[in-house]
């Protein structure tokens, strides 16, 4: 197999880094963010094909302001620059920057001056509309250094040194609102730097699976938590691939999970797979520690406190286990050498509450160079099914955070059915791929109602269903009318112990996702 081509991102703090890197794996080249601190030898040492120098909220003059080593720009590599990265390229090569009279923020157009380097694929005189937001701007081009595009209120808007192959843009090519941003890139990559479109999901799967084979040694055994989401999903059915039987995946049913899914679970990865599973049935266990509590944050603890007791006892009944697999991608990484400091937030299922430590195990992450679409174009090669692959996520504490109040089989079993039926009924109406996350969520709240000519007196039920890109933020979604009239029919009439349906209609922020 071809050696993979590296691009190295180097970042300054912008918002928009994380987008940067995923528009350069869309063009299905191999991309690293690195924080901008990182020491030269390291960044000659990744070899890396081409560079790009990210956004970011400082001044170049400003005290403190992050800056690269110059040598960068000697390592004989094309460098972009993009917004703080363009103004660096200009400080640091001789030229100059300025405070812009006013901060420019928003929709701009540039016009292409010259048709080359980052340019090329477009025509001269082209009108591009582009994303600004900066505050300040290039005065005075560093010597070598020529304008290539131009727009109203930024004169030196794109640049370049041809013969350095070093490029800068005062816009953001990254974000959606700067269409042709795409074209920029490709430009970069493939006619600047002559990189090609190499890192495909046949070349990242195979290259996985080869790694994780050459890593275990043959008497060694393998650990994975299989949760039946996606990233778990698919880390499993690639070590799978990798070590057959050496790989025990364990799945925890605590009694949280929706309307059929831990026979789903172990179903799928049995008969269709293969793999060696162990299911353990721990409803009781968490249900008896549950019993009682309705503070959202002590249900968390207690669920992820059991989780460990039963999956550290199941681990240690595998002979000769020496890893385990996490199912953690590339957003996590960064998020955790970020140049802003590492985040605070661990994800609870990304974390086996230092299992790996007691137990001696060494860690196979196989997705922790993936974004999350990759993960699932990931899964399309390995032959798993779209609807297991396109789920919506479920957490890891699952309906626990969706049962308010006191948690009983009870309670849970009147959830199960509402939300099947939310499922349901959006999948039959098409929209489930178009939906974020589509559930029900039972409110520890009664009304009075009538049915037949009997007065009821039940709880209620609210629907969520949003639509989002990333889960950070989100929008309620305008599912029609009827739709919604289906599910609250079929919930008052099918659900026992609900007798009125509500609608959340609250976008986040300022609401979460999940009511707890
Ligand atoms: P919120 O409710 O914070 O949710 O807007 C954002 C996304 O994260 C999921 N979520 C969780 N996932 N453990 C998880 O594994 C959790 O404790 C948890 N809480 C929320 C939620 O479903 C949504 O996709």
């Amino acid at each position: 197999m071809a050696a993979r081509e590296l691009v190295l991102i180097l970042d300054f703090g912008s918002q928009y880094t994380q987008l940067i890197a995923r528009r350069i794996r869309e063009q299905r080249v191999y991309c690293e963010i690195h924080p901008c601190t990182v020491p030269f030898d390291q960044v000659r040492a990744m070899n890396p094909r081409a560079v790009v120098l990210s956004g970011g909220p400082s001044s170049v003059y400003g005290e403190g302001a992050p800056t690269v080593d110059p040598r960068v720009f000697e390592l004989g590599v094309p460098v972009l620059g993009i917004c703080y990265g363009l103004q660096l390229i200009a400080h640091l090569l001789g030229g100059k920057v300025e405070g812009a009279s006013a901060r420019e923020y928003g929709h701009a157009r540039v016009v292409v001056e010259k048709n080359e380097g980052i340019l090329h694929r477009f025509a001269k005189r082209e009108a591009l509309d582009v994303w600004m937001s900066h505050g300040d701007r290039i005065a005075a081009l560093p010597p070598g250094f020529q304008t290539i595009g131009v727009s109203g209120n930024t004169p030196f808007c794109a640049v370049g040194h041809a013969e350095k192959r070093i490029y800068g843009v005062q816009f953001h090519p990254e974000v959606v609102h700067t269409p042709r941003g795409a074209d920029i890139l490709a430009a970069f990559l493939f006619d600047v730097a002559g990189l090609r479109p190499t890192w495909t999901a046949g070349a990242f799967t195979e290259e996985a699976v080869a790694s994780v084979r050459a890593r275990v040694a043959a008497d060694e055994h393998v650990i994975c938590g299989l949760s039946g989401g996606v990233d778990s999903s698919v880390a499993a059915v690639l070590c799978h691939k990798a070590l057959g039987d050496r790989l025990t995946c364990i799945f925890v049913d605590n009694g949280l999970l929706r309307q059929g899914e831990a026979e789903q679970v172990v179903a799928t990865f049995r008969e269709s797979y293969h793999l060696n599973l162990v299911a353990v049935d721990a409803r009781e266990k968490f249900l008896t520690q549950l019993a009682g509590v309705t503070d959202p944050e002590q249900k968390r603890k207690i669920i992820g406190r059991v989780f460990i007791e039963v999956f550290e006892e199941e681990a240690r009944k595998v002979r000769n286990a020496r890893w385990l697999v996490q199912g953690t991608l590339y957003p996590d990484v960064i998020e955790s050498v970020s140049f802003k400091g590492p985040s605070a937030v661990i994800k609870s299922h990304h974390n086996v509450g230092g299992l790996p430590e007691k137990m001696h195990l060494r860690l196979i992450e196989p997705l922790r160079e993936l974004f999350k679409d990759e993960v699932r174009a990931a899964g399309e090669e390995l032959g798993m099914p779209k609807d297991l692959l396109w789920r919506h996520p479920f957490p890891g504490p699952g309906l626990a955070v969706r049962c308010l109040g006191e948690l009983t089989e009870k309670r849970l079993a009147t959830l199960r059915a509402a939300d099947a039926i939310v499922t349901d009924e959006i999948r039959a109406a098409g929209l489930y791929d178009t939906i974020w996350q589509a559930f029900a969520v039972l409110l520890p709240v009664r009304s009075v109602g009538v049915m037949g000519d009997e007065r009821t007196y039940e709880e209620a039920c609210a629907v969520r269903a949003v639509v989002s890109v990333d889960g950070m933020t989100a929008d309620w979604a305008r599912i029609p009318h009827e739709v919604i009239a289906r599910i609250s029919n079929r919930i008052c009439n099918e659900v026992r112990g609900i007798n009125r349906v509500v609608m959340d209609v609250t976008s986040k922020p300022p609401g979460t996702i999940e009511w707890e």
